[in-house]
C-alpha cells in the first residue's frame, strides 16, 4: 500500500522530460515542504519504502534525503526516521505559503490538472534584484526623469483615445517607431501593422500558441532552454520535445532524415542562445528555415537581449534572413528598459497580423496606451537608442570585471567558453559532480543570487551543472565582494561533499 507522502510525491514527480529522477524527487519534496504541503515534523517514509512505492532505486532516495538534510529542510532522529524541519526559514516559505492558499482549501486541492501542472514545477524566482541575478538589467540606471517628463506631459491633457479600451495590437505610433528601430538595429523586415504590442514575452508566446497550435501538437525547444516558453507551451497542452544544442545552436536532423511527427513550433534564441550564449550559425539558420517550410512549422524567434553585444558586429535576426520566412519574432523592453514595464512585442508574417490582432483583443483586452505613447516618444526622441548605447558600455565593463575575477580566482576552465560576449549573464562551469542547486541555496542564504544551470534542462539527458551569473545589475564597486561570497558558498558546498 502506498503512503500519503508517496502518493503526493508520485503526483509531483513529473515525467522523464523534467530531468533525471534524483532531481525530480529532490524538487518534489523540497517544493512540498516550501508550499506547506509537508509541514514541519512530518515524518518522511523510510528510504526503502519510498523507493519501493515510487519504483526507483533506494540509492536515489538516500541521496535526495541526504541533500535535503544538508540544506536544512529535514533532520533525522536516530533510529526514528527522517522528519521535515520544524522551522524552515521564513524567506523560503513566503511564496510557498501564498501558493498553498491559492491552491487548496480545507477540503483539499482545488486546482485543475492543468493548474496543478503549471505550479508543480515553478521556475519563476521570488528573488529578482541583487548580485548576481541573471537576466536583470540595472534598473537604477533607467532614465526615469526623462521618461517621467514625457509621461507627465501626456497626463497634462490625455487624449480620450489613450484612456479607453484599445484595439489593434497596441498604439500605432509605437508600432511605427518600433518597426523602424527593428529594421535598423535587428534587420527585422516588417511594416508597423505586423507588430502586436504584448505584456511581455509570456503573453506573446501564449497568443502564438493559442492562435496557431492545438492540444497535442509538438514543440521543439532548446535544451537547455528558456523555462518561460516551456511553461506557456505546456500550459496550452503542447507536447515538449527538448532538442540538444551545440556550438551552432539547436541540433537539427538532416533533410533526408525521417521525422515521425514534425513539430508545430520550434522555439529558438538564435542571436544569443538562452542560457548558454551560443550564436546560431548561418548554415544552421538556413537549415532551420528550410525544415520549417517543409514541415509547415512555425519558428518562434525569441530575440530577448541581443541589443547587448560587447564585441564584434551585431547579429541579424532570423526573421529578416529570407522573405516570407515562417518566423514569429519576439522582442521585449524588459532587458533594454526594465522588466516591470511589462511591454514586449510580436512581429508576425503579414497574413497572420489581422487574425492575431483580433485574437489579442478577444483574449486579453488591450490597454496601457499611455505607456505606449510615452515609449513611442522616448524612442522617436532618441532616448531609447542612447540608453541602450550607455548600458552596452556599462554592462561590457561589468562583464569584463567578472570574467577577470573568474579567471584569476578560479581559472579559465570555470568560464563557459561558448557564451558569446553578449547579454546580461554568463555561465560559470561547476566541476562535474558539484550540485548547482546546493550552491544556489547556500549563496542565497548569504545574500547572493544566482540560478542553477541544471534547472534549464528538460528531458532525459543528464543536466550540466553550472551557475548563471548576471553581471548587469551589479555596480562595479560590489562585484569583487559579492564574488568572494560566491566563492565561499562554492567552498562550503564542496566541503560538505554535496554532489550532483
Ligand atoms: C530567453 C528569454 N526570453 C524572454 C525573456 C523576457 O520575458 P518578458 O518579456 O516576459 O520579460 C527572458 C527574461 O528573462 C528570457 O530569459
Amino acid at each position: 500500500m502506498r503512503s500519503i507522502v508517496g502518493d503526493l510525491l508520485l503526483l509531483r514527480l513529473g515525467d522523464a522530460s523534467d530531468g533525471p529522477m534524483n532531481q525530480r524527487l529532490y524538487r518534489a519534496i523540497r517544493e512540498a515542504i516550501l508550499d506547506g504541503t509537508l509541514p514541519g515534523d512530518t515524518r518522511l517514509p523510510a528510504t526503502r519504502d519510498l523507493a519501493a512505492e515510487l519504483g526507483i532505486a533506494r540509492n536515489t532516495v538516500v541521496h535526495v534525503y541526504a541533500q535535503l538534510q544538508a540544506e536544512g529542510y529535514t533532520r533525522s532522529r536516530q533510529g526514528n526516521g527522517t522528519f521535515v524541519t520544524a522551522s524552515v526559514p521564513d524567506a523560503y516559505l513566503a511564496t510557498g505559503r501564498s501558493r498553498r492558499h491559492q491552491g487548496s482549501g480545507p477540503s483539499g486541492p482545488v486546482l485543475s490538472e492543468r493548474g496543478a501542472h503549471i505550479v508543480d514545477r515553478v521556475s519563476a524566482s521570488p528573488y529578482q534584484w541583487g548580485a548576481f541575478m541573471p537576466g536583470v538589467p540595472d534598473v537604477t540606471e533607467f532614465p526615469h526623469r526623462k521618461f517621467g517628463r514625457i509621461f507627465s506631459a501626456l497626463w497634462r491633457k490625455p487624449a480620450p483615445e489613450l484612456l479607453t479600451y484599445s484595439y489593434g495590437g497596441g498604439l500605432p505610433a509605437l508600432r511605427e517607431v518600433l518597426a523602424e528601430h527593428l529594421g535598423l538595429t535587428r534587420s527585422v523586415d516588417c511594416d508597423p501593422e505586423q507588430i502586436i504590442i504584448t505584456e511581455g514575452s509570456h503573453q506573446a508566446i501564449d497568443l502564438a500558441t493559442r492562435m496557431l497550435g492545438a492540444s497535442g501538437d509538438i514543440a521543439w525547444i532548446e535544451n537547455p532552454g528558456y523555462w518561460g516558453a516551456r511553461t506557456v507551451l505546456r500550459a496550452n497542452g503542447v507536447r515538449i520535445e527538448p532538442q540538444p544544442v551545440d556550438e551552432e545552436g539547436m541540433l537539427l536532423p538532416s533533410a533526408a532524415e525521417a521525422i515521425s511527427t514534425p513539430p508545430k513550433f520550434i522555439f529558438v534564441t538564435p542571436s544569443h542562445q538562452y542560457p548558454l550564449g551560443t550564436v546560431m550559425s548561418l548554415a544552421r539558420r538556413r537549415q532551420l528555415l528550410a525544415l520549417a517550410r517543409r514541415w509547415g512549422s512555425w519558428i518562434i524567434e525569441d530575440d530577448y537581449d541581443s541589443e547587448f553585444r560587447f564585441s564584434g558586429r551585431p547579429i541579424s535576426s532570423l526573421q529578416g534572413l529570407e522573405p516570407d520566412a515562417p518566423v514569429i519574432y519576439l522582442g521585449t523592453f524588459s532587458k533594454t528598459l526594465y522588466p516591470g514595464l511589462r511591454v514586449g512585442y510580436l512581429v508576425l508574417p503579414k497574413h497572420l497580423a489581422a487574425a492575431f490582432q483580433a485574437g489579442h483583443a478577444e483574449l486579453y483586452r488591450e490597454g496601457h496606451l499611455m505607456t505606449h505613447a510615452a515609449l513611442a516618444a522616448f524612442i522617436s526622441e532618441g532616448h531609447y537608442a542612447a540608453h541602450i548605447r550607455r548600458m552596452r558600455m556599462l554592462y561590457g565593463k561589468r562583464r569584463a570585471i567578472l570574467v577577470n575575477l573568474i579567471e584569476r580566482r578560479l581559472g579559465p576552465q570555470w568560464l563557459h567558453r561558448d557564451s558569446s560576449e553578449a547579454g546580461l549573464h554568463l555561465i560559470l562551469n561547476l566541476p562535474e559532480d558539484l550540485d548547482d542547486n546546493a550552491v544556489v541555496d547556500v549563496a542565497r542564504a548569504r545574500g547572493v543570487l544566482t540560478r542553477p544551470l541544471s534547472r534549464y534542462y528538460a528531458g532525459p539527458e543528464p543536466a550540466r551543472h553550472g551557475l548563471l551569473l548576471g553581471y548587469a545589475c551589479v555596480p562595479e564597486s560590489q562585484i569583487a565582494r559579492k564574488f568572494e561570497i560566491l566563492l565561499d558558498s562554492l567552498n562550503e558546498v564542496a566541503r560538505r561533499g554535496e554532489r550532483a
